[in-house]
């Protein structure tokens, strides 16, 4: 579309649509996603076949470059990833100054943040050494970011786990790691953990990546690009809906399981409570990672001998939702936090940690947006608005108003 020309025929008409329901910001090449038949792809890969098959490294290299790797380029991808995992000491100076009660999302996004002032060289983005040096190091430096914001908020030593374990399984020594203890990897738990960061991989133009894609476009590092997004994906409405989801679940629990006044309350308009974990903006039908989720935390629940009487919850407010003419009418199914957070609960998890956890799997497609940004020499992202303020007045002396 040539923009220029489309503003002239339109002789200025600026198109409003708030939240972007029906606006694209973009071409990409990344995420297939049909909300009406609840199909979700990476690089044209289905969403099942992935979460059954590969491995979230795989899947990361082939969001950010465009293909699966073949074994050469994923042990290349795997050990420069771990060459760079590193981190300045100084970074533990600044996770000291945060307080024990710092929402570790907010800490996660300053310390991603704070790596700028660590590593100041920016990115020559028509070099794809330099590009690909980035990925590697954010990739290496990040999961360490989580850990230790978990381990801080805990007591425990900051660790850097060990280089002959996989990425993932990596990821699960440095958080649970205890001082004096050989931290033994069930397979199960890294499985979940493989597939929960798979299915969180990316998502087209959500909130947090839009958030990404459009902060990068001034030409800000890849690393304070990040960190925007992380920020967005905080939020209750987004990512930060997986920790709502369980103490949601939690409080019904408390409230002695009474699922039908919880549903009276989500379907009130008079009442802001909503029943979180339910509705999409793109899904009309169904959340396909939902589906995943929810078998998955069968098994895993089922494989660790865990009892959750809140997954017994969570089944009962889908049912009753799925057979209620409100969500029905309004095409609210439970999309893929709805039972992420009780997977992550049964490894272990604290709650506070749940959307860190998605984070870090949104890592990969976080990149790849901003990288595919960057190659396609977007312009930078700077929508217009209609102005419904004052018209011309005139300025009155301090002294007279
Ligand atoms: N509970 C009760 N009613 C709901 C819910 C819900 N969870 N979600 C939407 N509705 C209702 C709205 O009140 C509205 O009703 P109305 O037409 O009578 O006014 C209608 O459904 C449409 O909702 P919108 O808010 O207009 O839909 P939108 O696309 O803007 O929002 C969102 C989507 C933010 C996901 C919303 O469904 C929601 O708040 N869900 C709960 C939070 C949540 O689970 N977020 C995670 C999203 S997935 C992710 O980011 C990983």
């Amino acid at each position: 579309i040539d923009i220029k020309k489309l503003r002239e025929v339109t002789n200025g008409v600026i198109t409003i649509d708030p939240g972007y329901k029906n606006t694209g910001s973009c071409e990409s090449a990344i995420t297939f996603l049909d909300g009406e038949k609840g199909i979700l792809r990476y690089r044209g890969f289905a969403i099942e076949e992935l979460a059954e098959k590969a491995d979230f490294l795989e899947v990361a290299f082939a969001l950010i470059f465009g293909n699966l790797p073949n074994k050469v380029q994923l042990d290349k991808f795997h050990s420069d990833i771990k060459a760079q995992s590193l981190v300045d000491d100084d970074i533990k100076k600044i996770i000291d100054a945060f307080p024990k009660t710092a929402h570790p999302m907010g800490v996660l996004s300053s310390l991603t943040s704070a790596l700028t002032a660590f590593n100041p060289s920016s990115v020559n983005v028509d070099s794809e050494e330099d590009m690909y040096n980035s990925v590697v190091k954010i990739m290496g430096k990040f999961p360490v970011l989580v850990a230790w914001t978990m381990r801080k908020k805990q007591g425990l030593p900051l660790n850097y786990g060990s280089k002959s374990l996989g990425y993932v399984e990596n990821i699960l020594k440095m958080m649970f790691e205890q001082p004096n203890e050989d931290y033994v990897i069930n397979p199960i738990v890294k499985n979940a953990l493989d597939k929960l960061l798979i299915l969180h991989a990316d998502h087209e133009q959500n909130c947090s990546t839009s958030t990404v894609r459009i902060a990068g476009s001034s030409h800000v590092g890849l690393f304070s690009s990040l960190s925007a997004g992380i920020s967005a994906l905080w939020g209750p409405l987004h990512g930060g809906a997986n920790q709502a989801v369980l103490e949601m679940l939690e409080a019904i629990q408390a409230d002695g399981g009474d699922t039908d006044k919880y549903m009276a309350k989500a379907k009130d308009k008079e009442d802001p409570f909503r029943l979180m974990g339910f509705g999409h903006r793109v899904y009309k039908n169904f959340d396909p990672r939902a589906k995943i989720i929810k078998k998955a935390a069968d098994e895993v629940l089922n494989d660790l001998g865990v009892e959750d009487p809140i997954l017994e919850i969570a089944k009962a407010l889908e049912k009753e939702a799925l057979n209620d003419p409100y969500f029905v009418e309004r095409k609210l199914y439970p999309n893929v936090d709805f039972y992420s957070g009780i997977i992550y609960r049964a490894m272990g998890i604290p709650v506070d940690m749940f959307t860190v956890m998605f984070a870090l799997g949104r890592l990969p497609g976080w990149i790849a947006q901003w990288r595919e940004m960057r190659l396609n020499k977007e312009p930078i992202g700077r929508p217009r608005q209609i102005y419904v303020g004052e018209t011309e007045r005139g300025f009155i002396e301090l002294e007279k108003r």
